[in-house]
């Protein structure tokens, strides 16, 4: 299809504070080895106790408007995929709205778990078509640290914290969202879940008790599940790009974990040097993952003008979703 929206700047933000695979060794029983061998993360970033998730989305966003040369005015929509967000209402993205002073803007969280960004990419691509819209913010965040049970070394040795954006505006030349795809299979909300807090189980002491607002994950079916999953995905839309997977000049998988990158790629008989990984850096930081790694490309000219972009993810629900830019 012929490009509506592209990305005009990009950023992101993560906290401070590095927790080591060695520091989580005397956390739970695990150990550095362990973690490599099954993940591929050797690090994560954590957010302090008490931050917020608008106050990583805020500098994400404002990064990001630095690096397209706009300022918060010009935005009139802000989607912000999360399910870390600061509170249960509202929005974070209001609250980001107010934090970078774009007052104009409509602004509204989806929920797609890791998919969050590319869902929140498709939906403001989507309304930008409609023409009522010009500029807008997408931005992936978590803190996902908050949900992670810390004695359960199945989990927290997965996750990280951090926040991308990218700024979309009118395509020019032929750049910009060629293909994408959005899939759902709400058969498997049991195999990745944090129950407790919400209207079923509201907080209570038995809810916390029973633990019931941490992450629940059958990794081996998640594992599973992804690789299927984003194989569809990918394959949608490239079909719907016109474009061979081999034009790919980058392919940015969502970075839960090095195994499952590689069994994608391998799906694909793509090669690993033309595949981003910084999931040793970052951890799974779910909807941030993409951003981060997009920002990344693009900020160290491993992703020039012109380039062939592919993005595929999956998560929780189970979500899944793809698209395939010229940058
Ligand atoms: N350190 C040491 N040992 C561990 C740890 C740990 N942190 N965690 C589990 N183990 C043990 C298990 O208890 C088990 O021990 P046992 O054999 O004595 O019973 C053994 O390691 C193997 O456990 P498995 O769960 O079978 O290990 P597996 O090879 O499946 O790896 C992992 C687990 C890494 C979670 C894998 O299933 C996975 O990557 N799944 C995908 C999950 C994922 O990425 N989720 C993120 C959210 S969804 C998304 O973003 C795509």
């Amino acid at each position: 299809m012929d490009p509506n929206v592209m990305i005009l700047g990009s950023g992101h933000a993560v906290p401070e504070r590095i927790l080591s695979n060695s520091d989580l060794e005397v956390m739970v029983k695990t150990s550095d080895q362990w973690i490599v061998e099954r993940t591929g993360i050797r690090q994560r970033h954590i957010a302090a106790p008490g931050a917020a998730l608008s106050d990583l989305a805020a500098s994400a966003a404002m990064a990001a408007l630095d690096n397209a040369g706009l300022n918060p005015a010009d935005i009139d929509l802000i989607i912000l995929g999360t399910v870390s967000g600061d509170m249960k209402f509202p929005a974070t993205a209001c609250f980001v709205q107010e934090k970078i002073g774009a007052h104009g803007a409509v602004a509204f969280d989806i929920s797609a778990a890791c998919s969050g960004f590319l869902y929140s990419l498709q939906v403001a691509a989507a309304m930008m078509q409609g023409g009522n819209y010009r500029h807008a913010l997408v931005i992936g965040g978590e803190i996902l640290s908050a949900l992670v049970d810390w004695k359960d070394r199945d989990t927290c040795v997965l996750f990280g914290d951090g926040a991308g954006a990218v700024v979309l505006g009118p395509s020019q030349q032929g750049r910009g969202l060629l293909g994408a795809c959005m899939a759902t299979d709400g058969r498997h909300t049991q195999l990745l879940h944090s129950p407790g807090g919400g209207s079923l189980h509201p907080p209570s002491a038995a809810s916390l008790a029973a633990g019931l607002h941490f992450i629940r994950m059958e990794g081996r079916e998640v594992f599973r599940h992804a690789v299927l999953s984003m194989e569809q995905a990918l394959q949608k839309a490239l079909l719907q790009a016109g474009v061979e997977v081999q034009a790919l000049d980058l392919l940015i998988p969502h970075q839960a974990n090095l195994r499952i990158i590689e069994a994608v790629g391998k799906r694909f008989d793509f090669p690993a040097e033309r595949t981003l990984v910084n999931v040793d850096r970052f951890g799974n930081t779910s909807a941030a993952s993409i951003p981060i790694a997009l920002d990344e490309a693009r900020r160290s000219g491993r992703l020039q003008p012109g380039d062939l972009v592919g993005l595929v993810t999956f998560g929780a629900g189970f979500t899944a979703a793809a698209a395939v830019l010229r940058i």
